[in-house]
């Protein structure tokens, strides 16, 4: 292949902190799926960053394999993308030592997510907490990655994983790294809010708050009816406070456009029952949800696919990081 027609390569990955939820899927899940068609991908369960919290040796297995479950679930295919657990692949460990070299502790403590996790947990500001940007450099470099699918809250750590292929360029005069760009976040992305009124759905927001993709058809169903609503508005037109709007996106999300149109009117002509839109949206997120529950239920019972497919991963991405590595020493000085 020339230089011209080679393909951009993806990478990306998600923290392996519990069940993938609807923000999840639509976030990130559906986006990787559509890009495998149009790039070389690499997609992984971050299981090495998982680490920064201390997961029982049971906790970080079966999470990290139940990720794996559901990337698989959702339609990411083990014949177009290398699809693997970070911690099959130790060489991100010796990239991320060596970007460590070259990571100052001022530019590390400034950092957005930093900031955030030691107020949220001043007893565990640990140094992986701290170096999460260079680890997290390591993933996507490993693999010379160009395009990385990340939402918004990423951004910050992607730019300075292009602080850290400059720096290691200009320091060893070399082209190693390319300068990787986030893709799909240009709006292409459904936010999907929690279910409580305020906030993306996600783990912070409470369990009961979060649908998620293992969730049987009777507990969407309670959670979605006990979501937070008003007593309905009370002018023609009127603006919809979040809550409601929340209710309106989510219904965007998974049911029909007509749906969608019909509950636009009866509210706008403040005729909306908020339990007949809930009903509907309960039916909708039940009928999106479950085929996706009932794949991770197979994918799951499959042991020997299942291992199958992260023996054939690791093998594939580790190809791809020992090249990588090869280089990277070498332009260091190691001469092996
Ligand atoms: N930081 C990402 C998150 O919290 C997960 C992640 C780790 C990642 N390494 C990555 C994403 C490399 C993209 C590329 O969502």
């Amino acid at each position: 292949m020339t230089e011209n027609n080679k393909r951009d390569i993806v990478c990306s990955g998600i923290r392996p902190t519990g069940n993938l939820h609807l923000g999840n899927y639509f976030g990130a899940l559906r986006n990787f799926v559509k890009l495998q068609e149009q790039y070389d991908c690499y997609f992984f369960v971050a299981d090495y960053h998982s680490l920064t919290t201390h997961p029982t040796p049971d906790n970080l297995y079966l999470n990290a394999r139940q990720i794996l479950i559901q990337y698989l679930a959702a339609g990411l295919d083990p014949e177009r993308s290398t699809i693997y657990f970070q911690s099959d692949l130790p060489q991100t460990a010796e990239l991320y030592l060596f970007f460590n070299m070259n990571a100052y502790l001022g530019e590390l403590e400034r950092v957005t997510s930093f900031k955030d996790k030691v107020r949220q947990n001043p007893n565990n500001v640990n140094a992986g907490l701290l170096t999460y940007p260079t680890l997290m450099a390591a993933d996507i470099l490993i693999h010379k990655a160009t395009r990385v699918p990340v939402g918004k809250d990423q951004e910050q750590h992607l730019e300075m994983t292009r602080t850290y292929a400059q720096r290691f360029n200009s320091m060893y005069g070399s082209e190693v790294f390319p300068l990787p760009q986030a893709v799909g976040s240009e709006g292409g992305l459904v936010k999907i809010p929690a279910l409580n009124g305020s906030g993306k759905m996600g783990k912070s927001e409470g369990e009961a708050s979060t649908i998620f993709l293992t969730d049987e058809p009777s507990v969407i169903r309670k959670k979605i009816m006990k979501a937070k609503s008003d007593s309905g508005p009370t002018e023609m037109n009127q603006r919809k406070p979040e809550e409601i709007e929340n209710l309106f996106s989510l219904l965007r999300a998974v049911s029909k456009p007509e749906t969608v149109e019909y509950f636009e009117d009866l509210y706008n002509r403040c005729q909306i029952r908020y339990g007949d839109l809930k009903k509907q949206l309960a039916e909708d997120m039940v009928a999106f949800v479950e085929p996706l529950r009932q794949r991770i239920l197979e994918v799951g019972a499959d042991e020997q696919g299942l291992r199958r497919i992260i023996d054939r991963g690791k093998e594939k991405a580790r190809a791809s990081a020992d090249r990588t590595l090869h280089e990277v020493r070498h332009v260091i000085g190691y001469r092996d």
